[in-house]
């Protein structure tokens, strides 16, 4: 397919190099100038403009947020202007539920399809093409987009034709693993304490009760405590847990475990961890018991 993709960020840059690997005819726009380099040596046909990217038969963007998004479709020259009648907007970003709604309607109006494919999988996943889609939209325009998302991803899971589900999800699914870290760190911070190396605690979990990629990623950066380079970073975590939240408070549905999680977000942040990984959160819990231990001390 003749596609464009905007946005090289971390995810990004992976996910275009694999639709390019796949034979896909790409063009690439990034706002920072300089990112598309090692994609053009690659195949890629670099844009200067979105609007460039945006005269084939469907455009992917991977942006860090709603404020992004709303830049690269609504400004001049943007997604919705720019892209044909009949032609795919792919939004794979984490965005608000209320912008995914927004996002489906407009485009509708336009002539144009608007699918909504978040993805769970951090960098790595992105570069080894191991992704999990969460596609919704309508039928036609999400199977049309099945080889991109094959390119890209291990797996895409279908949740119907109302697009916005997919970002519920997306979004259900992040409070889940922030949920899952915050206990990593409270469990890890309590057995360190006591002198128990945390990567031999760690070994125990995961190689019993908690066999699952989360505990085992995570696991590890906490017990490492390596929470730089960041794969994700503690902003784009708060603004997960910030959007888990305002869907909750439009469904009606309280998230206590939501809001810890937004508070030690935005604490992780005050201290100065604004570049640090989402999972630094750890580093806030073990902060409150007084020092631990470092796996090996
Ligand atoms: N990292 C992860 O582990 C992970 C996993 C799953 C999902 N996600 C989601 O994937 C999305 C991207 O994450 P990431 O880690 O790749 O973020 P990132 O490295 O911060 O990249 C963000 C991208 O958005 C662009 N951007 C930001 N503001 C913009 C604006 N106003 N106009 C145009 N472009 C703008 C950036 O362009 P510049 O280069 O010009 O700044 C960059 O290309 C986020 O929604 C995130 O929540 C991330």
């Amino acid at each position: 397919m003749k596609i464009g993709f905007i946005g090289l960020g971390r995810m990004g840059v992976g996910m275009a190099a694999n639709l390019v690997a796949r034979g896909q005819e790409v063009t690439v726009y990034n706002r920072s100038p300089g990112k598309a380099q090692g994609l053009v040596e690659k195949g890629a046909r670099a844009a200067a403009k979105i609007a460039e990217a945006c005269r084939g038969e469907a455009v992917l963007s991977m942006l860090s947020d709603d404020a992004a998004v709303e830049a690269v479709v609504f400004g001049e020259g943007g997604v919705l202007a720019s892209l044909r009648e009949g032609a795919i907007h792919v939004s794979l970003s984490t965005i608000s539920v209320a912008l995914s709604q927004r996002l489906a309607a407009v485009h509708a109006t336009a002539g144009q399809a608007y699918v909504a494919a978040p993805v769970f999988g951090r960098p790595e996943a992105a570069a080894a093409a191991k992704l999990f889609i969460v596609a919704a939209g309508p039928p036609h325009a999400v199977e049309t987009c099945s080889p991109l998302f094959e390119a890209i991803g291990q797996r895409t899971f279908r949740f119907g034709a109302q697009a916005h589900v997919a970002n519920l999800i997306k979004l259900s699914g992040n409070f889940l693993i922030g949920s899952a870290i915050e206990a990593l760190a409270e469990a890890m911070a309590l057995v360190a304490k006591a002198g128990v190396d945390r990567l031999r605690y760690l070994e125990l979990l995961t190689s019993t009760l908690f066999k699952a990629p989360v505990y085992e990623i995570y696991g590890r950066l906490i017990a490492e405590q390596k929470f730089e380079p960041a794969g994700f970073a503690a902003p784009l975590g708060l603004k997960d847990i910030r959007l888990a939240l305002e869907a909750a408070e439009t469904l009606g549905i309280p998230m206590p475990l939501g809001s810890l999680l937004h508070d030690r977000l935005m604490a992780l942040i005050a201290e100065g961890g604004e570049t640090l990984d989402w999972s630094a959160i750890g580093r806030v819990t073990a902060g409150m018991g007084g020092r631990a231990k470092t796996s090996g001390e």
